[in-house]
Order: C-alpha cells, then structure tokens, then sequence
C-alpha cells in the first residue's frame, strides 16, 4: 500500500460530487484528521463530458466501476452509483477481492447482500463501510457498532427517509398536495432515481434492515419487514390527525419480542408533543432504546449531498486510521460468520393504539354498525369522531375517525372485514398505527 491513502469514487451523482467539492475545500483539515494524507486519484461515471459543478480532469478516468475497483491505482473503493445489482454489486465484489477497503452509501445493495459481502470483507481483513447508507449524515452506524457495545437493544425506530417526511411537513405546513410535495424534494436531490422507493417505503425498509442486524446481531432480513409507504396519505388524515393533537410520520421500527424480532414501516401517529414528532422537513431521526441508557435519540439531515459525503469523509477517516495500525472490527458490530439467524416476529402481534378513518354512507344505524364490530372484537375506543362535510366529499357520506385503545392489529384486521362485509363503507378504510412515544 502507498503512504497516502488513494481513494476511487465510482457514481459522479449529487452524493459523488459532494465529496469531491468537500474534499477539495478541506484538504487540508482532513490530512490533519486522517493522520496520513488522502488522495481522490480515480473516478469513474457513466458520463464523462456531463456538466458538473467539479472539474474530474485531474483525476485518472475510468469509464466501467468494475475496472476502477480492481485498480491497482487506488487503495479505498468508494461506490456510490446506487442500485441493489448490477454493476454496484459486481464493483464492489471486486473491489474487495482485489484487497481494497470499501465505502458505500449503498443501502438496497446491502440490505440484500450485506452478510456475503461482510464475510468477503472480514475475510480479507478489508473495510465495509456504510455510514451513509442510513439516515444520510447521522453517525448512526458508528453508534450501534462501537459506542453501543456494552449495551442490549430492546428497540430502535426512526424516521429514515428524507423525501418522506419532507413531503408530510409540506402537506402538514404548507397545506400542499402530495405531488407537488414529491415535486420539491426530487428538485432538492432527496429523492430516490425511482422516487416509488422513497414513497412506497422501500428504501426506508432496506435503512432498517440494515439497523436492525446492528442492534440485534442477527442476519439481515429485509424480506421480514412489513412495509407500507405514504402515497395514499391525504392532506384529510394530517388535518384530522393534528385536530386529534397527532402528527403522521412513515416510521420503521424493529423491536425485540418474546418470539423474535418483529420489523415494520409504516406511517404511524405520534402524540404533538413527542420528540419524534418534532422532527421536520429531510431530517431524519433514529431512536434506540437500551437497558443501560434508556432512549438514545440522534437527529439531523437524512438525505442531500453535503450530509450524505459527511458519513462517507467520516467512513475513509475509519479507513485512514487502520490505514496506519490496521486495527478494526467486524462490518455488523458482529462477525459476519457469526450473526444470528433472523427469528420474525409477526406484525399481527403488534399491539397499539390504531387511528382508523371511514367514508360512511350517511344512514341510520352506521355508528352501531361499527361500534358492534369494534366491541366484538375487544376494541377499545378512545374517542370517535365524525369529521366536518367538505366540499368534495361526495352527497349522503360521511368521515368518522376512530382512535383506538392499546389492541392487536389481529383484532383491527377481523374488525374492519367484517365492517367491510356489512356494506358501510364508501371506500377502503385508512389505518394508521399509533406508536408509544416519550
Ligand atoms: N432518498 C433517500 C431519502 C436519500 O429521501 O432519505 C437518502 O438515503
């Protein structure tokens, strides 16, 4: 290995960019940091003469990611090219076959074959390092595999997606339609290349896949994950979920259960005045409750050039170091060979408060109707609301919310069926889950 470290970035994109700009106006600062000087020497993109805000002249060009990741030029493989296969996957095989360290933001790559490329990577004795795969800019990753050690995690959850909860503070704040919401934030570089994975919960599904291995030293099981995304959210449920003193954010969690560890995304009320609840616009936020330390909460920028180049500068810190005494741990907190398999827990066993909204024909006996199914079913209800007329509500219906007690979603799946059988219903009920919050 050379002294200075050398790095390749493959993918040229808002993230690839960042970290060419930040490297070249910190240079200095980050020579200081490393401990031994660090060079970008190599870059590779599909297109080389697209206008860019970097100049990639100085560096050595290559047109294919696999030809930069067996370089014997470079000595760290950065991919930030993006997608779960093709030439991001065979790039970073490579990369580490041929004994590079690796650093990617790469989380739908990684939820699907993390554990084998863990195993290549810890088998060479090579860094996998992932910071910006999840919640962009957070140091969460560090967090979960170092500082945590010593710690048993009960449950982690957050707010993983930028574009998501970008779009819920706009419909929330501004009173704007769920398009032109998606609209800004694939114009502010939040978005997925396919914004589906963004609002359909994929790419915060494949976030907690990754948290989850972290906190629970087990394999990582994206297929286990319940997911449901934000795209049949109307401005109707955030006004009623705020008159009912709630907010509406996608979250995903994975708890510890007595059965194994249950994994969901969905968008879920949270009471005003919890600390998740505050958490605005492409700020993601990632709780992680402990035995020791009672709830952790980190906070800050989840999606967008600088904040995502942070986690990967901070990466090939990581890489620098070892660089210099070659000391590091396993990629998942726990050896790769030693991970435990992924016990699920299903969701039906989720029990919580449920925010249930109803179009209702307009006729007498409905309320009983859904009160009989609701208390044949153990249903508890805390409150039941019927929602003012609007204007484009169709003739002879009405909008009831119903907050539930603590229930299983078992018994709210058999009650809104049979609610469905007795002929009620306008439209498909919306259920969205209340989560427990300090
Ligand atoms: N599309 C992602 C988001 C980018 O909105 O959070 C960061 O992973």
């Amino acid at each position: 290995m050379s002294e200075a470290l050398r790095i390749g970035i493959a993918g040229l994109g808002t993230v690839g960019s960042a970290v060419i700009r930040l490297f070249d106006e910190k240079v200095e600062m980050l020579t200081r940091q490393y401990g031994c000087p660090v060079q970008i020497v190599a870059v590779s993109a599909r297109n080389r003469s697209r206008e860019r805000n970097i100049n990639v002249n100085s560096f050595i060009w290559y047109d294919s990611p696999e030809e930069l990741a067996v370089s014997a030029d470079i000595d760290v493989f950065v991919e930030l090219i993006g997608g779960e296969t093709g030439s991001a996957c065979r790039a970073i095989k490579l990369a580490l076959e041929a004994g590079h360290h690796v650093v990617t933001a790469n989380k739908a790559l990684l939820a699907r074959h993390g554990v084998e490329l863990a195993q290549l990577a810890e088998s060479k004795g090579l860094l996998l390092n992932f910071e910006a795969a999840v919640a962009g800019g957070i140091p969460v990753i560090k967090v979960l595999r170092e500082s945590l050690s010593g710690s048993s995690i009960s449950r982690i959850y957050g707010i993983l997606n930028g574009t998501c909860n970008y779009i819920l503070t706009q419909m929330e704040e501004e009173g704007l339609s769920f398009e032109e919401c998606l609209k800004n934030a694939q114009a502010l570089g939040y978005a997925e290349s396919d914004p589906t994975f963004d609002i359909e919960g994929n790419d915060t599904a494949h976030k907690l896949a990754l948290l989850t291995s972290l906190a629970f030293g087990t394999i990582i099981s994206p297929e286990n994950i319940y997911v449901e995304g934000i795209s049949n959210i109307s401005l109707a449920d955030i006004r009623m979920a705020d008159e009912l003193g709630y907010r509406i954010k996608l979250l995903g969690v994975a708890v510890k259960t007595d059965t194994g560890i249950e994994q969901r995304v969905h968008p879920t009320m949270v009471p005003t005045s919890s600390v998740i609840a505050q958490v605005k616009g492409v700020t993601n936020a990632v709780a992680i409750e402990t035995d020791l330390l009672g709830e952790l909460l980190l906070s800050g920028a989840g999606a967008g050039g600088n904040a995502t180049a942070s986690a990967v500068i901070g990466d090939i810190a990581d890489i620098a170091k070892s660089h210099l005494c070659f000391q590091h741990g396993p990629v998942f907190g726990t050896p790769a060979n030693a991970l435990k398999p992924y016990i699920k827990a299903a969701v039906r066993f989720h029990a919580g408060g449920y925010f249930i909204r109803l179009g209702v024909y307009d006729r007498t006996g409905v309320f009983a109707s859904l009160a009989k199914r609701m208390a044949e079913n153990d249903i508890l209800l805390k409150s039941i609301v019927q929602q003012p007329v609007v204007e484009t509500q169709a003739q002879g219906t009405k909008t009831i919310v119903l907050i539930t007690h603590q229930t299983a979603e078992a018994a709210v799946r058999r009650a809104l069926a049979a609610i469905t059988q007795d002929g009620n219903l306008v439209d498909k009920a919306q259920i969205i889950r209340i989560e427990r919050f300090s």
